[in-house]
């Protein structure tokens, strides 16, 4: 174990996770992840001799902030490196500025693909990895007709125009697309769930995000909808989320990706032991909160081989550059700075905990432009998750 010397000038990186706002649930829960993986590098000695120090703004969730603090962290804080963003509407708002300057960005977020950025490390999942396991899962246990909701912003649109083809190459097909305002409250699903109930779809695939998301399971239960019959899937509902919509609005329904809580890797019981020392509880703890965990130790090993945060040489260092995370090995694909990643599908049980129903077993190269959407490929690919789930 290495010594932080008090003389030292820290490493300083921007933290851009919302406390506050319509995404702050997930964000806060990104921002956790970021916080305790800094704290172990420096209590294990840092990097060269040298603390890491998060610089973190709250963008409040408005879209703008984010380019704007992204701005200030660069120019006036003098940071090279940002963590931050889940919706992808902050992340478009972040990315001229990181390119303009040449700094890297690391985003712990599944999207919808289709983005290539030499100044960004992708940490969440791509289509290959989540829309396309999820859509073969959920057509060989439920049917084929699709009903999506989203939030009205680009991954939501983007994200359904991807699954539109994947469905309708599996012989699917989508009898409903509705979007509703980012603040979605109760009201604004009503007409949606008359809908749902008059087309009887097979399975409603949700890229409602945020609040809306407590609102639209909520909304769906009150109108006698049930997840175990016709289930809401989604590739971001999430374990924070589901604590706060309550066991019974969120049972039977479904989730595809790379990381649970529960599962049971030896790296995510150290995870979820440390997790827990320090916040509390481990009600929050996600996949895209795994993601920003892993993310900074990513670069922090790639920063002890370079000693400087110049992007050219960390990108070098963190291409092709794997980690034992939570979730298991992950490796930055050096073809496209995407992650590869497990796939895994995840049912909320009874008790509002995800039970994992399938996980491919192995980390999937990300393949971002879904230059081979092959769905038939995942039926044989999913297998079921080996025994075992650890209890906090
Ligand atoms: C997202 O907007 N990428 C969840």
């Amino acid at each position: 174990m290495g010594r932080i010397s008090s003389s030292a000038s820290p490493w300083r990186v921007g933290i851009l996770f919302s406390e506050t706002g319509v995404t702050s649930v997930i964000e806060k829960s990104q921002l956790h992840g970021a916080l305790l993986a800094i704290e172990e590098i420096n209590e294990a000695g840092g990097v060269a001799g040298r603390e890491i120090q998060p610089i973190a703004y709250d963008p409040g969730s408005v879209v703008t902030r984010y380019g704007e603090l992204a701005e200030t962290l660069l120019a006036q804080d003098g940071v090279n490196v940002i963590f931050g963003c889940y919706m992808s509407s902050t992340r478009k708002e972040v990315l001229p500025v990181i390119e303009r300057r040449n700094a890297l960005f690391f985003y712990p977020t599944l999207y919808e693909g289709f983005e290539y950025s030499p100044n960004v490390i992708y940490g969440g999942a791509a289509p290959n990895q989540n829309s396309v396991p999820l859509a073969s899962y959920l057509m060989e246990n439920y049917g084929n007709r699709f009903y999506f909701v989203g939030s009205d912003y680009i991954y939501p649109r983007e994200s359904n125009r991807v699954m539109r083809t994947i469905v309708r190459q599996g012989g699917g097909e989508v009898i409903g697309e509705r979007y509703v305002p980012l603040h979605a409250q109760a009201k604004d699903f009503e007409v949606i769930l008359r809908d749902i109930r008059r087309q009887q779809p097979d399975v409603i695939f949700s890229t409602v995000v945020g609040t809306g998301t407590i609102n639209f399971y909520q909304a769906y239960r009150q109108a006698g909808g049930d997840g175990k019959r016709v289930p809401i899937a989604s590739l971001t509902t999430n374990e924070a989320e589901v604590a706060q919509m309550g066991a019974e609005a969120a049972a039977g329904h479904i989730t595809a990706a790379p990381y649970f809580r529960n599962i049971s890797t030896p790296a995510n019981q150290r995870f979820l032991e440390r997790y827990k020392r320090r916040f509390g509880t481990v009600a929050d703890v996600t996949s895209c909160c795994e993601a920003a965990y892993f993310q900074v130790h990513m670069f922090a090993n790639a920063l002890r081989q370079t000693g400087t945060t110049d992007t050219d040489q960390l990108r070098a260092a963190l291409s092709g550059a794997e980690y034992d995370a939570p979730q298991g090995r992950v490796k930055i694909d050096p073809d496209n700075n995407h992650t590869y990643l497990e796939s895994r599908i995840g049912r909320v049980d009874d008790q509002g905990e995800y039970v994992v129903e399938f996980e491919v077993g192995r980390a999937i190269k990300p393949d971002p432009y879904l230059v081979v959407p092959a769905l038939h490929d995942w039926s044989m690919q999913l297998i079921r998750p080996r025994e075992g789930r650890f209890k906090m």
